[in-house]
């Protein structure tokens, strides 16, 4: 059966009482309103240990003063239900009264992968994401924790900090997990009309275009960034906040696109901002 653990006290001795059992905790951190991505991120944490801890915090450090923390989804009832049904042992809620109390001042900056794509048009969001991420593994102390590759340059800024900073974690990676027709899951899906749900194809659609020119030869990075440019701009309600094309461990942009190049883009639809991406 699955406990829900609100206090970071209760939760440091939770895992350091499995711990000393000889589990192996691997963990999956989450800002919760779980669909299949997150689902399938804690089925995979579920082979690489023998307990699975979930957190689910809306990181207000990660937010800019004009996004979307207030109307971020949440339903904590049916998280603890979806996270039953995939065998979750133990679900980490803690209120950002104590994750971030009065005082509090200590701040990690991953320097280099921070920069470029979603680091340049959400100033501060990796600074707030690798601080709560270090904060929940010293609570948590996973032995293994699992990111999504849909926010590529967010497991870019994790696999940094851990390798930078020595921590005892080892990071695992799961693939996009997509509807039906291609969009990538995400919470902030539920803020689209149905309009806009159509118009939000166009990410991957995009992403597909892409590799169909790669694959026909086309080797130039602003030559595909042209094409999927015109595909967006010809798809209603829609608005390219960026779109990046270059190496998938530096994260710097290329002029051409060998096998392995990363394809990361980001769209408004509507009032909500999308992203997704690919590795040609
Ligand atoms: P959140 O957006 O809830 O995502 C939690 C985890 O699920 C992340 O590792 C994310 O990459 C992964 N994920 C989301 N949608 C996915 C999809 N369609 N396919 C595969 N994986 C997907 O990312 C965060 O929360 C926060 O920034 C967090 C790391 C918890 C720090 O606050």
């Amino acid at each position: 059966s699955i406990v829900v653990i609100e206090s970071i006290d209760k939760m440091i001795e939770w895992s350091q009482n499995e711990r000393t059992k000889g589990n192996k905790i691997a963990f999956v951190p989450t800002m919760g309103y779980f669909h299949r991505g997150h689902l399938a991120l804690m089925e995979m944490a579920s082979h690489l240990g023998d307990k699975v801890v979930v957190s689910i915090f809306v990181n207000p450090t990660q937010f800019g003063p004009n996004e979307d923390l207030d109307k971020y989804p949440r339903d904590l009832k049916r998280d603890i239900d979806l996270a039953k049904s995939v065998g979750v042992d133990c679900i980490f809620f803690p209120n950002s009264k104590y994750m971030y109390p009065e005082g509090f001042q200590t701040w990690i900056e991953v320097e280099g992968v921070s920069k470029g794509l979603c680091g340049d048009k959400r100033p501060g969001h990796f600074r707030g994401v690798a601080t709560v991420v270090l904060k929940l593994f010293n609570i948590v102390q996973p032995h293994v924790a699992v990111f999504g590759q849909k926010d590529f340059q967010q497991l870019k800024v994790i696999e940094r900090m851990v390798q930078d900073l020595n921590l005892p974690v080892k990071i695992k990676s799961h693939p996009v997990v997509r509807e039906k027709d291609g969009l990538a899951m995400s919470s902030r899906n539920t803020y689209l009309s149905s309009d806009e749900r159509k118009s939000a194809l166009c990410l991957f659609k995009a992403l597909e275009l892409a590799k169909k020119l790669h694959q026909t030869g086309i080797k130039n990075a602003k030559e595909i960034k042209k094409e999927m440019e015109k595909l967006i701009h010809s798809t209603p309600n829609t608005r390219i906040d960026y779109i990046f094309i270059g190496d998938s461990t530096t994260l710097k942009e290329t002029e051409d696109c060998p096998s392995g190049t990363l394809i990361a883009l980001a769209v408004w639809v509507g009032n909500t901002r999308l992203i997704d991406n690919t590795i040609l």
